[in-house]
């Protein structure tokens, strides 16, 4: 039993799977209103050092769906490392509370509250990685597609957290990933290169040029040029990104069935055209959707079932 969530890189493929086949199959119900509810009872709490929309509103929807209840806590408020060691608030919070989601800069301060808590500890985004998304975002290809094994991911832009999740959940589900960045912004450190290494079978490559990168696109994916913390770096980001823009030209250079990602917040005129977006906001905005489902299955395994099997 794993009892945390912190990165796609603790789980088999096997596990990944499970978890992204039980989300669609109990959407149905839930959507429908009548989902089990086995959390009465529970309460998560939600720690941020970081703004949020999606993750905030849906691991609160997802806990109020499951009996249960969650409980935002903002870093103005509860001052981790400067008002409370990070230590303390996991053992207050872990006594109090059934769980804890936090969404931090450093990725450090989320395995150090695991450390401490006794309770799941879930990763609601850091400097590091975002896998909640990542999952929410193969959920949606396995439902559009049927299928992920062989399927190609082209992910343009900066090589960022979502990049990050997203090259070890395509490795570990047989997905190709293929990276289109410019020079300096690529994954760091051979990340990309460990990532294939550590999987046999995993294909993916960084391509410099983005109309070759998405030649045999099925999903092309994008995210922000300034994540959240890099808001000084805008000026030199946005110069450094101007050729990986998702616009009618790059789509041009993909196959016709290719549909296009974004986690969201996007903005557009930068990294992405309001054309490209509103074509491809179907798939958009089920993505986003599918975080709360996503996200509903993981809070009722870990929270409800004592952690995600072997
Ligand atoms: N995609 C995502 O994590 O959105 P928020 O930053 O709004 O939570
Ligand atoms: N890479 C972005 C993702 C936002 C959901 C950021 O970290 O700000």
């Amino acid at each position: 039993m794993t009892k945390d969530f912190i990165a796609l890189a603790d789980f088999s493929g096997d596990q990944l799977a499970a978890l992204i086949d039980r989300t669609i199959a109990e959407k149905p119900a839930y959507l429908a209103g009548d989902g089990a509810r086995p959390l009465a009872g529970r309460t998560l709490a939600m720690v941020f050092e970081k703004p949020s929309l999606r993750t905030r509103v849906s691991f609160e929807v997802s806990m109020n769906q499951l009996g249960g209840s969650a409980l935002y806590c903002d870093n103005s408020q509860i001052g981790i490392g400067t008002r409370e060691a990070p230590a303390d608030i996991a053992r207050v919070l872990g006594r109090m509370c059934d769980g804890i989601m936090a969404r931090t800069y450093k990725h450090e301060l989320i395995t150090e509250l695991a450390a401490w808590s006794p309770g799941p500890i879930i990763n609601g985004l850091s400097d590091y990685s975002h896998p909640c998304q990542a999952m929410a975002d193969l959920t949606t290809v396995k439902e559009h597609f049927d299928d992920l094994k062989g399927r190609t991911l082209v992910f343009v832009g900066d090589g960022n957290n979502v990049a990050r999740s997203l090259a070890v959940g395509c490795a570990k589900l047989g997905l190709r990933f293929i990276l289109a960045s410019p020079k300096g912004y690529e994954l760091d450190n051979g990340f990309l290169e460990r990532v294939l290494e550590e999987h046999p079978g995993a294909d993916g490559a960084l391509i410099r040029s983005p109309t070759k990168a998405v030649a045999n696109a099925d999903v092309i994916y994008a995210d922000t040029w300034v994540s959240m913390g890099q808001e000084g770096q805008k000026e030199r980001r946005v110069e450094a990104f101007l050729k990986y823009q998702i616009n009618d030209e790059l789509m041009a250079a993909a196959p016709d069935h290719a549909i296009v990602l974004h986690c969201l917040p996007a903005y557009r005129g930068y990294e992405i055209t309001d054309e490209v977006f509103e074509a491809h906001a179907g798939t958009i905005f089920a993505e986003a959707e599918n975080r709360l489902h996503f996200q509903r299955t993981l809070l009722a395994v870990l929270i409800g079932e004592g952690g995600i099997p072997d």
